[in-house]
């Protein structure tokens, strides 16, 4: 069932905004998203009608509570997880950083922990400096040049008894590539590491799904799927098993307020529920799904009709991209394998600094980002730290019209 475009664009407001006439592109999904328009009125709710800390027994503090619960309630269907799995925080980088002590509290030199040349850096320094704390050594699983993909038959050469976590992103936001971190997880599991998967770059794409998965952390930003800036966090009942909590004593000892210490920020809760409803509309815009099915079954509907958008969106800009003189792009570009991807492209262009090409992008109204975004582990192997290169993501919101503006530009570009 094909997504009813005008349909879903009409659901964020600020795709009507224009600028001297000139409608937005946004094509800076990865780095983060537009809001729904449920999104800013569940917030603007939470701060005019349940302004207060939760616990008390008045009316505003009551709806404060019924927030947070309910906010709960949706990440873990999000997640595929109990309720008793999940927290909120301000970000996925901060989040992984509060866990990395956590995690890393019994670990001893002897031990190693595994993380990737393809993630963001996210899922990268907060394990490093726990290890360097632990004395703990750190390899790293590398990648292909040639497919893009995580050498994952080197696995077993990499983990071994003393291996005690293992951090792999879920999508790339330098590549675009969807890895399989179903079987990254398994090999922590038989070895009975800590699996940290970071879905930053896949929740806005794919139906995330930890039991599926197998691991016993993920994280994922609800300002790239469509909500407010705050994260959500799942953490197994395994590891919450085996790892020290972390509040003030006054607080009860139980999920969510084990692992979050202090205040949450209520509305970034009702925004995140919100954003999550969107996903879940979308199965319904479609006319995939009944309007009042379960919200795990709706957000499976909605994931579906986003891919099948996005895929063709990818699939017009790569054959566009062919017709341009120069491009070099670092990521998959056979349109055989573009399942194994994210709508996430970055590229360079011949001749052409990444910081000029993203510069006169910038002066059409189109956003891209110039840059590595923290991928510093592939634009490191790529070399290309400090050049930087273009990157564009296509999202659910963005129409063919978009892909056309971008592809003429570039050609533009590219002659000049
Ligand atoms: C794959 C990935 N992981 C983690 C992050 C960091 O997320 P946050 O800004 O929520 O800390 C990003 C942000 O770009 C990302 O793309």
């Amino acid at each position: 069932m094909p997504l009813p475009i005008e349909t879903v664009r009409a659901a964020f407001p600020a795709l009507a905004l224009a600028d001297e006439g000139r409608p937005r592109v946004y094509l800076d999904a990865p780095a983060g998203t537009q809001v729904a328009g449920r999104v800013v009125e569940a917030m603007s709710h939470a701060m005019i009608r349940a302004c207060a800390n939760d616990g008390g027994l008045f009316r505003t503090s009551r709806a404060a509570g019924a927030i947070a619960e309910a906010a709960i309630a949706s990440a873990a269907a999000f997640f595929n997880c109990a309720e008793d799995e999940v927290i909120f925080g301000l970000n996925t980088t901060s989040l992984f950083f509060q866990m990395a002590p956590l995690i890393a509290h019994d670990w001893r030199a002897g031990d190693n922990i595994l993380l990737t040349r393809m993630d963001h850096d996210a899922n990268v320094s907060p394990w490093l400096q726990a290890a360097a704390a632990r004395g703990v050594e750190v390899r790293f699983l590398e990648w292909d040049r040639e497919t893009f993909a995580l050498k994952l038959d080197t696995l077993p050469d990499l983990i071994d008894a003393r291996t005690r976590a293992v951090a792999v992103g879920h999508a790339s936001n330098f590549l675009g590539t969807i890895n399989d971190v179903a079987a990254v997880c398994a090999a922590a599991r038989t070895v009975g590491a800590v699996s940290i998967v970071d879905a930053v770059q896949s929740a806005p794409h794919l139906l995330l799904d930890v039991a599926a998965i197998g691991c016993d952390l993920m994280a994922a930003s609800a300002y790239k799927f469509f909500g407010p800036h705050a994260a959500i966090l799942f953490i197994s009942k395994r590891l919450q098993s085996i790892i020290p909590p972390l509040k003030v004593r006054p607080s009860a000892d139980v999920m969510p307020t084990r692992l979050s210490p202090g205040t949450p920020s209520f509305e970034a809760m009702a925004g995140t529920a919100a954003a999550i409803d969107h996903l879940a509309w979308l199965g319904e815009a479609a006319g995939a799904v009944a309007a009042d099915a379960p919200l795990r079954q709706r957000l499976a509907a909605g994931m579906a009709a986003a891919q099948a958008h996005e895929l063709d969106l990818a699939r017009q800009f790569l054959s566009g991209l062919t017709g341009i003189r120069g491009v070099t792009l670092h990521g998959i570009a056979n349109p055989n394998r573009l399942h194994e991807r994210v709508a996430t492209f970055t590229f360079e262009l011949a001749g052409h600094s990444a910081d000029s090409i993203a510069g006169t992008l910038a002066a059409q109204n189109i956003y891209a980002w110039n840059g590595y975004y923290y991928a510093w582990e592939p634009a490191g192997v790529l070399g290309l730290r400090t050049r930087g290169a273009v990157r564009v993501g296509f999202t659910h919101y963005n129409n063919s019209a978009d892909v056309d503006t971008l592809l003429a530009e570039l050609a533009a570009i590219a002659r000049a």
